[in-house]
């Protein structure tokens, strides 16, 4: 028995969850896989209504779940900063999801823009570090709010935390049976502390895995080479910075944040799965957010909890709806409504 601990959230998340739940129920249903699950109001509107973000004894009680389910966090009446901190990155720091999972995959059907590309050619992975980084909130003001203010923003890299993640995204690549590399994402040329502990950590793990090759790109070369050559990759390992803002550039080379999907791990604990676009307010509630993303997300869920035939089974409908029935991934656009892309994941699913 799967306890899930569901946080539909904000804008158009709980129109999405309310969709992967759908299909958790049908593919829990043909796998015979069971599950329960709990609701969390968290997100915007609670901290708004009661001026609480995330309790401590959340965090406690989430601990003793199998998995999380995460729709989106963010709404416009609350200062940028609040709920991203207060929620989200709570919930990965407290949790201890030191990773960040994000495949990179266009699937047939799907348009890239990226021209004379295909599904052929774009299938890798990001690992990114996800508990330290410039994200760990090192940092403070001097004589903030006068003209010789000070704002320094600290970026925390331990040995401990970039060895977990390289480790990981070595044992990742193993396992994918893809192109054997993983590829360092840095920027030794500037960032000679940070990228130095990373590069020597990152050559030292190599070794462990004889049969893995290695590649190091500078963070801004790879935003070319995923544009130019997205062929070359496997699995992408960076820190949490970098790899924020590269798997943004890979969801658009996937088709969109519409189909793009997440996991924040704790290998030994407790992880979260969520669609990685934004909550989308000016669609809420109006029936037209794409559902893929978050169904993805149930996908990789199931994955890590082991039930990979019925991971794969998803992924697999997912990729059907997209080649049969969309017309495009995008809120609005798709010639379908949430819900009918819901049902039509959950046809697929039961013809499979
Ligand atoms: C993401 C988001 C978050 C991040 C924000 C909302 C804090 O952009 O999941 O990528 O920067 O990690
Ligand atoms: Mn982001």
């Amino acid at each position: 028995m799967y306890k899930i601990a569901v946080i539909p959230g904000d804008g158009t998340g709980p129109e999405q969850i309310r969709e992967g739940l759908k299909v958790l129920e049908a593919v829990s249903e043909k796998f015979k896989i069971n599950f329960e699950t709990v609701t969390y109001d968290l997100g915007g509107e609670r901290y708004l209504r009661s001026g609480e973000a995330l309790p401590d004894s959340v965090i406690d009680e989430l601990k003793g779940f199998n998995a999380m389910y995460l729709g989106a966090i963010g709404h416009p009446e609350v200062k940028p900063g609040i709920l991203e901190k207060g929620i989200l990155l709570k919930l990965r720091f407290e949790l201890d999801q030191y990773i960040n999972l994000r495949p990179v995959k266009l699937y047939p059907g799907v348009e890239t823009p990226i021209k004379e590309k295909g599904p052929e050619d774009i299938d890798f992975i990001v690992v990114r570090e996800n508990t330290e980084g410039l994200y760990a909130g090192a940092g403070g003001f001097l004589k903030k709010g006068t003209s010789d203010e000070v704002a320094i923003q600290e970026s925390i890299n331990t040995r401990k935390g970039v060895d977990r993640c390289l480790r990981y995204a070595f044992d990742y690549c193993e396992k994918r049976k893809y192109k054997k590399t993983v590829t360092l994402c840095g920027k030794t040329n500037v960032l000679t502390y940070a990228f130095d502990l990373w590069e020597r950590a990152f050559y030292e793990i190599a070794q462990e895995y004889p049969n893995i090759k290695t590649e190091y790109a500078h963070v801004d070369a790879i935003c070319m080479w995923m544009i130019k050559n997205p062929e070359w990759f496997d699995v992408i390992v960076t820190d949490n910075m970098f790899g924020d803002i590269i798997t943004d550039l890979g969801a658009m080379v996937q088709g969109g944040m519409g189909i793009a999907a997440g996991g924040n791990i704790n290998p030994e604990g407790v992880s979260m799965f969520e669609p990685i676009g934004g909550s989308a307010p000016k669609y809420a509630g109006k029936n037209i957010i794409n559902p893929l993303a978050a169904i993805n997300a149930l996908s990789m869920m199931l994955e890590t909890l082991g039930e990979y035939r019925a991971a794969k089974e998803i992924e697999q409908s997912v990729v059907q709806v997209c080649v049969n029935n969309l017309k495009s991934l995008s809120a609005g656009a798709m010639g379908h409504t949430t819900s009918e892309v819901g049902d039509l994941v959950i046809k697929y699913l039961q013809d499979l």
